[in-house]
């Protein structure tokens, strides 16, 4: 049996608190600048919480819904000002319009809003809101606790949800990987797109789960990966995260997914999901309606994976779901992030000089962008190297729908859906 290298894969986000200050932290690794970085970074408050996801610096539908709850267990803790309930009888009863409820509410409206598309993202926030309704309802109950007590019992719990969803999703993506693994066939070399893997969640992967499990029992060899433009995360984020892992994979560019597919080199197609529709029809990266009408094309099964909490009940079907529109600088040119490492004491000083009140903006000829900036005892710089004409129209959607009609089934947790889709 093959066996994988986990333990060399990070945790994708978590919740720590601050020995030194006792201040929690949501702390995840910072998928912008990954593979050539693994930065980590600690948000403290929902800004910076936001900042994260809509940098893609967290992405991935499960991992968003997990980073929603997080989030908003993060603004109860360090934001949400407490001090008037301590003496106020009524500030903390089960009432909608209590003072601690309206704000959890207006911070999950806040949080649902910072990316449209991935459905997690405001499922998550919404079951942290529903868990602090039903601990409210109970430990309101109580009268023997002082209003504080209650509070700070509420916002524990909080912590104590969001920690949980994390877990909860790193097993439903262990069993979907072994509920999908039995669907491909003996030496399967399966192509997917995006990154569907551990990175997209809190730990493991739902396609990429599927591929893990498939590998562990000798079923798959080789994966197939597009790199998925414009952001690349197949390139950056999929292989990075197979070669941790140790699954043989080997990377093309989107366009080569029709000649991999009708030489026989790639015999299935799996990908994630953002959102499910209820009949079936899957929003995912853009790229993956190419995929399964081709897979259609060529005969070969096309497959997603997702978890229960992907399915949206509420769409009915994919022309309801709001596709994120992105910046137009992800196609009109490439950014690049890394660290600068001087090679004499003329290049330290010349560094220091650029770098000493703070980032430095370099003006280039051709509307590239490079900025520098000191990093620990080093100089970081994040670039933006223009590949079109300046002004260039483009347009930047970052899903697609895959209408029900091209999907050969559906794996959740706990089932295979078929079609016609019906869950
Ligand atoms: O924009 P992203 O990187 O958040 O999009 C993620 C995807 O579309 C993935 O393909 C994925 O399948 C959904 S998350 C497992």
């Amino acid at each position: 049996m093959a066996k994988l290298n986990f333990q060399n894969l990070p945790r994708t986000i978590w919740l720590e608190q601050d020995k030194s200050d006792g201040i929690w932290g949501l702390y995840l690794i910072d998928q912008t600048r990954l593979p050539l970085q693994g930065d980590i970074l600690c948000c403290r408050t929902l800004e910076g919480v936001r900042t994260c996801v809509q940098s893609l610096a967290v992405r991935g539908a499960p991992a968003l819904g997990v980073t929603a709850a997080m989030a908003l267990a993060i603004w109860a803790v360090n934001e949400f000002d407490d001090s008037y309930v301590a003496n106020d009888t009524a500030a903390l009863d089960a009432a909608p319009e209590n003072e601690f409820l309206a704000k959890l509410q207006a911070a999950v409206a806040e949080v649902s809003s910072w990316r449209p598309t991935a459905v997690n993202l405001a499922w998550g926030a919404q079951s942290m809101l529903e868990h602090v309704q039903q601990e409210l309802n109970k430990i309101v109950a109580q009268q023997s606790i002082d209003n504080a007590s209650k509070l700070a019992k509420i916002k524990d719990s909080m912590l104590v949800y969001a920690q949980q969803m994390a877990k909860d999703d790193e097993a439903a993506n262990r069993a979907m990987g072994s509920l999908g693994a039995t669907e491909l066939k003996l030496g399967a070399s399966p192509l997917t797109i995006c990154n569907a893997g551990s990175l997209a969640t809190a730990f493991y992967g739902t396609a990429l789960g599927v591929i893990y499990s498939a590998y562990e029992r000798d079923i798959i060899q080789h994966l197939w990966v597009t790199e998925t433009r414009p952001v690349n995360q197949g390139a950056r984020l999929t292989m990075w995260e197979l070669t941790c892992v140790g699954v043989p994979a080997t990377l093309i560019t989107d366009s080569m997914a029709a000649t991999v597919m009708s030489n026989g080199l790639a015999t299935s197609i799996i990908v994630g999901a953002d959102r499910i529709c209820a009949n079936g029809d899957t929003v995912n990266k853009i790229g993956t309606l190419s995929l399964a009408v081709l897979a259609n094309h060529y005969g070969l099964p096309f497959y997603v994976v997702a978890p229960r909490s992907t399915i949206d009940a509420q769409s009915p079907n994919g022309a309801a779901v709001t596709i994120e529109q992105r910046d137009g600088r992800e196609i009109a040119g490439v950014a690049a992030s890394g660290v600068i490492l001087p090679q004499d004491k003329n290049q330290f000083k010349a560094l220091d000089l650029l770098t000493c009140n703070g980032a430095s903006e370099l003006v280039i000829k051709n509307g590239h962008q490079l900025d520098i900036a000191r990093k620990g005892g080093g100089y970081a710089f994040d670039a933006w190297l223009a590949g079109t004409v300046s002004g260039a129209a483009v347009f930047n959607p970052a899903f697609d729908v895959t209408p029900a009609g091209l999907i050969s089934a559906i794996v959740t947790q706990n089932a295979i859906f078929r079609p016609p889709f019906a869950f």
